[in-house]
Parts: structure tokens; C-alpha cells; sequence
């Protein structure tokens, strides 16, 4: 069992990780917490809480909102992919002031809320629950990483690994040669990449793989009917939960139609992150040293991955070390088989 705290910005994909986060059976889901990013803190903040509600996690876990705005630069938003609440086009989600998704969320306070949740958890499970330690999986920019560990360097013994959706070897999304994550606060991802604790990232080369085909999307509607034709009308959503999906894939698809010319469907970016956690195998890694260019005149977010080598390291994780392993691969077809298989699950709840 992996015990998973998730910090997010949600987002489409980033919804889509909250309900492999609650699915999944090799996985429990401890907390979460919310970053500016695809939107506004505080709609990011009230889209987890939406999503927690509509996934049927358990009341006990909360959301715990974090940072507004990235540690030095101005803060940035993604309206053209994400919509102005970053959780454009979907239909059937509750809006954030039913009960059930008033229950999930923790207080409105300071960024502070965001960095207590995480330390409670940490001490929780590490020193009262037998010794388990905590993997922190980041989908959105790493403000409340950074702070976080900053501030708690002692609780980095309760934390088994770090592992973020960002980044790219050699491609960007938001710029040229950045990632929207990395761009947003490349700072805060440098430190995070500083810290001697494991980390794994995965870049948009592997992100961009698990696209949602019309095939996928025809299993995501319906799990029992043939095969769409092509050019055919896809089947009825059988459920609500999955006409929500289906109309929160079509926006995303829409979005990276127009804006990144992505035909055959959107990437599931961020639910990559906990497929990682539950299923490792499903993934190829190779250890590199990685920086972020935080000066670069055309390059600034850049993931900077050594891949020959060319900088001496020791073998920590630290700011001396090979500090990540970074995803090369994916099985594309055995995710989508635990993806399809989390929303039958959450079907049934
Ligand atoms: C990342 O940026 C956002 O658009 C997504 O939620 C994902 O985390 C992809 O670059
Ligand atoms: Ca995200």
C-alpha cells in the first residue's frame, strides 16, 4: 500500500488524478492540497473539493489550500487550455457550495493550511502508523513543495519519494523549451529537485502518450458496448459520473485541438502521476541529474536533464547527485485499463 499525499491545481487532468488518487487500490490517499496554477487558488481549491465529492472519497479527507502565487515570479493561469475556472465545459460536477463539497474543505486560511496538512500526515503515518512513509505527488506547480520542505526539513524521513508531472527533455508546452508546471515556479521546482529524497519526474514526453482516443473515450461511456465506427456517434454515457468525464475530456480536447493541434485526443497529463505510484511497472525511468534554468533569456523553466552526463555527480538525491529519476516510457494500454478500471470502481461506490 502506498500512502499518497497530492497537491494539485485542478484542473482537467488534475481531476482525473484525484479519482485515480481515491480508486486506486494500491493506493491510500492521506490528504490534498491546492496551488494556484490552471486557475486561482482559490478555484483551484474549490475544484479538488468538487472532484473528492463527485469521486466519493471518504469526508475525512480534506482540502488543504495552499500558496496563491509562485515564491518570487507573477503569477500565471492557463484559461486557454482549463477554462477561467479550470474546470471549464464540465457538466454534472456540484457546484462548491453543496454540503458534501463544503464538508471537504479545510477552512480558508494562509498557504500555511497546505504545509500543516502535509506535516500531519508525515508525522502521522511515520512516527504513529509503524513506520510507513509518504509518497508526495505534485501535479501543479511545485510552490507548496518547495515551501513545505523548506520549512519541515525534518519530516523529509517520513517521505519515501517525490514524484511531480512536470517538465519535458527537450520540449516544452508554455514556452518553447518549458512546461506549464516548471514555468509557473521554477524556482520552487529547483529547490524541490535540491532536496536529498528521491524524486521522479514525468515529462511531457511520456504525458503526451496517454492520449484519450475515441476508442478510450467509447469505453470510458459506455464499458460494455462494441466499438464506435468511425465517423459513428459515439454510445450514451451509461452513468452520470461518466457523461462528467466524457464532457471534461471533450473540453480538454477541444483545448488541445485548437491550441496544440492534438487530433486524435487529449494527454491525461497529470493522472500519470499516481498510475506511477500504484503501478511503477507500467513505467521505464532512468536516473539523471536535473536542473531548472531560472535565467535563461529564451529558455527560463527549462528542465535541464544531463543525460550524458556531462556534470560530475555523487549518488545522492541532493543538490550534488544524479537527483532524479526521470520517466521514459510508458505502457499505454495497461494504464488505461487502471483508468477505466477507477471509474467502474468509483461507479460502483
Ligand atoms: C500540466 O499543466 C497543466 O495544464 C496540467 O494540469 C498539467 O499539470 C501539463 O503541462
Ligand atoms: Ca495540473
Amino acid at each position: 500500500m502506498k500512502y499518497v499525499w497530492l497537491d494539485c491545481d485542478p484542473g482537467h487532468d488534475d481531476a482525473t488524478a484525484i479519482m485515480l488518487a481515491v480508486q486506486c487500490p494500491q493506493v491510500k490517499l492521506l490528504g490534498v492540497s491546492t496551488v494556484h496554477g490552471n486557475a486561482s487558488a482559490d478555484n483551484t481549491n474549490s475544484n479538488a473539493a468538487r472532484c473528492l465529492y463527485a469521486f466519493a472519497a471518504p469526508e475525512h479527507i480534506r482540502v488543504c489550500p495552499g500558496a496563491n502565487k509562485p515564491l518570487i515570479r507573477p503569477e500565471r493561469h492557463d484559461p486557454e487550455i482549463h477554462g477561467l475556472d479550470g474546470l471549464g465545459g464540465v457538466e454534472g460536477l456540484p457546484p462548491a457550495d453543496t454540503e458534501g463539497v463544503q464538508a471537504r474543505l479545510v477552512a480558508h486560511g494562509t498557504p500555511v493550511r497546505a504545509l500543516e496538512g502535509m506535516a500531519k500526515a508525515i508525522s502521522e503515518t511515520w512516527n504513529n502508523g509503524q513506520g510507513n512513509k509518504v509518497t508526495m505527488v505534485s501535479s501543479g506547480p511545485m510552490t507548496n513543495i518547495a515551501l513545505f520542505v523548506s520549512v519541515y526539513p525534518d519530516l523529509l524521513e517520513g517521505i519515501e519519494e517525490f514524484v511531480f508531472m512536470g517538465g519535458g527533455v527537450g520540449v516544452g508546452n508554455r514556452s518553447a523549451s518549458a512546461e506549464f508546471n516548471i514555468l509557473c515556479d521554477p524556482e520552487a521546482a529547483q529547490i524541490v529537485l535540491d532536496v536529498p529524497t528521491k524524486k521522479t519526474m514525468i515529462p511531457l514526453n511520456v504525458t503526451h502518450t496517454a492520449i484519450v482516443t475515441r476508442s478510450i473515450l467509447s469505453q470510458l461511456l459506455a464499458p460494455d458496448s462494441s466499438p464506435a465506427p468511425i465517423g459513428g456517434p459515439l454510445p450514451k454515457a451509461t452513468t452520470p459520473l461518466r457523461h462528467m468525464l466524457s464532457t471534461l475530456i471533450g473540453f480538454f480536447a477541444d483545448s488541445y485541438k485548437s491550441t496544440f493541434g492534438f487530433i486524435d485526443g487529449p494527454p491525461l497529463h497529470d493522472a500519470l502521476t499516481i498510475a506511477y505510484v500504484a503501478q511503477p511497472e507500467l513505467f521505464s525511468c532512468r536516473r539523471f541529474r536535473v536542473d531548472v534554468e531560472l535565467s535563461g533569456t529564451h529558455t527560463a523553466g527549462e528542465t535541464v536533464v544531463d543525460i550524458w552526463s556531462y556534470r560530475a555527480c555523487d549518488e545522492s538525491w541532493g543538490r550534488n547527485g544524479k537527483n532524479c529519476m526521470v520517466a521514459e516510457s510508458l505502457n499505454v494500454e495497461k494504464f488505461f485499463e487502471l483508468f477505466l478500471d477507477c471509474i467502474a470502481r468509483c461507479d460502483a461506490v
